[in-house]
């Protein structure tokens, strides 16, 4: 409809040792300089973790559940996402400076690549963790249909290049590992997707208690209630569909696309299961941390 060529399908570059997206490395010196406020709320995702679906939860708690204020604009630009650029798109820095504070600020660096003025300001985070056999399986979709990516060939292939870390961002692992140490610290929440599955008005109180908001009863049941797949799947400010096709094509895969846990198991082979829990059991050795790898 643009006129545009498809973005054509690019190897990934490397940033500090990280595989990411050459136009996200070109913006980077702007990243490494940004200037937080002290009232920003920073996101945290590994990719496919349901960064969506919480930051849909937090622009609501902010506009105290009034769903038209979050019809606003699109996820992505009442959200801005960090480290993002893009040709002929506001690039998330950019965004954010013409963002009013308080400010909802989403990243899916590692821990160790945040820039460091977050930290200078004590800056609250909310992490979302997701097991990583669904965060793969999503994490291939999402390959096919964001051409911002190489093409990840077949899921068998992808697999192998999910656990050696050489998607965009990088080690699962070390990403979920790395912010789990970062806990100690009281201004982080850790929270699951497998949890907010199970029970999302507790999660959702986890989360106000730690910014210290108190709504009332009805306005968390509608944010529940705006906030779930179905409803998310069906609006367009929060289902991605106003993306240029030539950046996401949403006839490959929706961008909400299952919004389950364990659909792995529609996915992985006995074989790759077995390889794939072999995997993981070695690289989460001698760590605290746990996944419920189904609902
Ligand atoms: S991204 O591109 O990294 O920001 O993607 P992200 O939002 O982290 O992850 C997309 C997956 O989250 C699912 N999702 C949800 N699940 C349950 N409930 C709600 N409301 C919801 N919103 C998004 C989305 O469907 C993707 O997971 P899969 O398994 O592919 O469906």
């Amino acid at each position: 409809a643009m006129g545009r060529e498809d973005m054509v399908r690019e190897e990934l570059g490397s940033l500090h040792g990280i595989p990411l997206y050459k136009c996200f490395i070109e913006g980077w010196p702007q990243v490494e300089a940004f200037q937080a406020r002290p009232d920003d709320l920073l996101i945290a995702t590994y990719p496919k973790s349901g960064t969506t679906w919480l930051s849909e939860i937090l622009d609501m708690i902010y506009h105290d559940g009034d769903v038209e204020k979050c019809r606003r604009d699109a996820i992505f630009n009442r959200v801005p996402f960090l480290e993002m650029k893009v040709p002929e798109m506001l690039s998330g820095i950019e965004l954010l400076e013409k963002t009013p504070s308080p400010r909802l600020v989403k990243t899916h660096l590692p821990v160790w690549l945040l820039p460091t003025s977050f930290r200078d300001k004590d800056c609250k985070v909310i992490y979302m963790a997701r097991n990583p056999k669904d965060v793969v399986v999503s994490y291939y979709y999402f390959y096919q249909m964001a051409k911002v990516h190489p093409d990840p060939g077949t899921l068998g292939e992808f697999l192998e290049t999910f656990m050696a870390g050489k998607v965009a961002y990088g080690s699962w692992y070390e990403h979920v590992r790395g912010w789990w140490e970062k806990k100690q610290e009281k201004q982080l929440l850790y929270l699951f997707y497998e949890d907010m599955k199970k029970d999302p008005q507790q999660e959702v109180q986890k989360i106000l208690r730690f910014l210290g908001k108190e709504v009332a009863e009805e306005t968390v049941a509608r944010i529940l209630h705006h906030t779930s797949f179905q409803e998310m799947r069906k609006n367009p400010a929060a289902n991605y569909e106003t993306v240029p096709t030539t950046l996401m094509d949403h006839s490959l895969s929706p961008f909400l696309r299952k919004g389950i846990s364990g659909d792995w198991k529609n996915h992985f082979t006995v074989a790759q299961n077995e390889c794939f829990d072999q995997h993981y059991q070695e690289h989460m050795a001698g760590s605290d941390l746990h996944f419920q790898m189904e609902a």
